[in-house]
């Protein structure tokens, strides 16, 4: 655990860029310093390798100041990234991947074997040991710059907008690989953007930076959107909040309502007889074929012979979330997404009303995340 204990960092010239913050970073798990330019989050991960020296708190590592130890022993333990990469140029992409263990004074066949498992594990074919880094697209440097970073395992992880200069398609490509490595590997990681979905994305815990080095708040990713602490962060996450909220409740957790069902096989008759606007059409079984508008069914003859409205798409109750549920239920005629199980038969529907009141529910404070440490301090 990296524990922040009232940091203050005031450089020579006057500028404070950290204020009194305290905070923690659990072992195995991300923390996100997320915030405004010049907000201090730099300032803050380079007071943990001490590449900057806090003038007045305590940065500690499992307990024990960082001023205790040499930066160079320090450093071993901590594997450090930054934007563009950061690769030495003249050197082969092996070469850059095995810096630290030739530092550390590994022998050169024992570093390059190492170096070559991290460039497959981040994604980077064999081919391209031998290239220097001009010859990588962005992404590809980048990945270079977390196998460099991984080389001598250090149990600690900093990583500073590593993934801010590749387009969109790239970045959401690495920030995926990163989640599956990271899932793996169970690094204490402090990874620094200015990106507010960046850090929902990969963040356990999120730490708000304000102009002045402020710490605005200290939460989960759930808690931040359920209830940001004032203005600022509110302003932050941005005016869809409520939406991206639905991504971290289940579908599960939906009270489904049950809906007018009858099979394709039913008579006109059968469907003007449920006294509903709309019937849910299934075919063997339970599985869901589309929507019949009662009012435009043909006088008779069965569903079969009439014209139904698609479904658009359906959500699963088992692995999707809220959001799905809402996506679903914009793109249905009825305004209703329908729920299906493992075998893609209707277990129910849900409309925006029950939306609101999962969210509602999810909002209580009783879920995962509002425990110690969860709140600004
Ligand atoms: N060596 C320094 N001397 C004086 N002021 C500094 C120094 N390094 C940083 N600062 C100032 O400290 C404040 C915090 O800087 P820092 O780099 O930590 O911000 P940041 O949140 O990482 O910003 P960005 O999102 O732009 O990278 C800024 O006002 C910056 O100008
Ligand atoms: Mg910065």
């Amino acid at each position: 655990m990296i524990t922040f204990d009232g940091v203050t960092k005031r450089f020579p010239d006057g500028t404070v860029a950290l204020d009194d913050v305290s905070l923690e970073c659990p072992t195995g798990q991300i923390t996100v310093f997320v915030g405004t330019s010049g907000g201090g989050k730099t300032t803050a991960l380079r007071t943990i390798n001490r590449m900057v020296d806090p003038t007045a708190g305590r940065v500690l590592i499992d307990g024990q100041d960082v001023r205790e130890k040499k930066p160079a022993e320090l450093r071993r333990n901590i594997g450090y990234v930054i934007q563009q990469a950061g690769l030495f140029p003249h050197r082969t992409i092996i070469d850059n991947v095995a810096t630290v263990p030739y530092l550390l004074g590994w022998d050169k066949k024992k570093a390059r074997t190492r170096a070559m498992e991290l460039m497959e594990r981040v994604g980077l074919e064999p081919g391209m040991a031998k290239r220097y880094p001009f010859q990588l697209s962005g992404g590809q440097q980048q990945r270079v710059g977390v196998a460099r970073a991984l080389a001598a395992d250090p149990p600690i992880m900093l990583m500073d907008e590593p993934f801010s200069a590749v387009d969109p398609v790239v970045r959401a490509e690495l920030q995926a690989e990163f989640l599956r490595l990271q899932a793996e590997l169970e690094k204490t990681i402090v990874f620094v953007t200015h990106d507010i979905d960046e850090a929902i994305k990969l963040g356990d815990r999120i730490a708000v930076f304000q102009t002045g080095g402020r710490l605005v708040q200290f939460d989960t990713p759930e808690n931040l959107l359920a209830r940001p602490a004032g203005d600022f962060v509110a302003g932050f996450i941005g005016h869809d909040r409520g939406i991206r909220r639905l991504s971290f409740v289940k579908a599960a957790e939906l009270v489904l309502r049950d809906h007018e069902i009858l099979p394709l096989t039913s008579t006109v008759a059968d469907a003007r007889a449920t006294g509903q606007d709309w019937v849910l059409v299934v075919e063997d079984g339970r599985r869901p074929v589309g929507w019949a508008r009662v009012a435009g069914l043909p006088a008779d003859g069965t569903l079969s012979d009439a014209e139904l409205d698609p479904l658009g798409h359906t959500f699963g109750i088992d692995g999707d979330s809220a959001r799905a549920v809402l996506d679903a239920a914009i793109l249905s005629p009825t305004g209703l997404a329908v729920g299906i199980d493992g075998d893609g038969g209707v277990v129910g529907v849900a409309g925006q009303q029950d939306l609101v009141t999962a969210l509602a529910a999810a909002g209580t404070g009783t879920g995962a995340g509002a425990d110690a440490g969860g709140d600004t301090r």
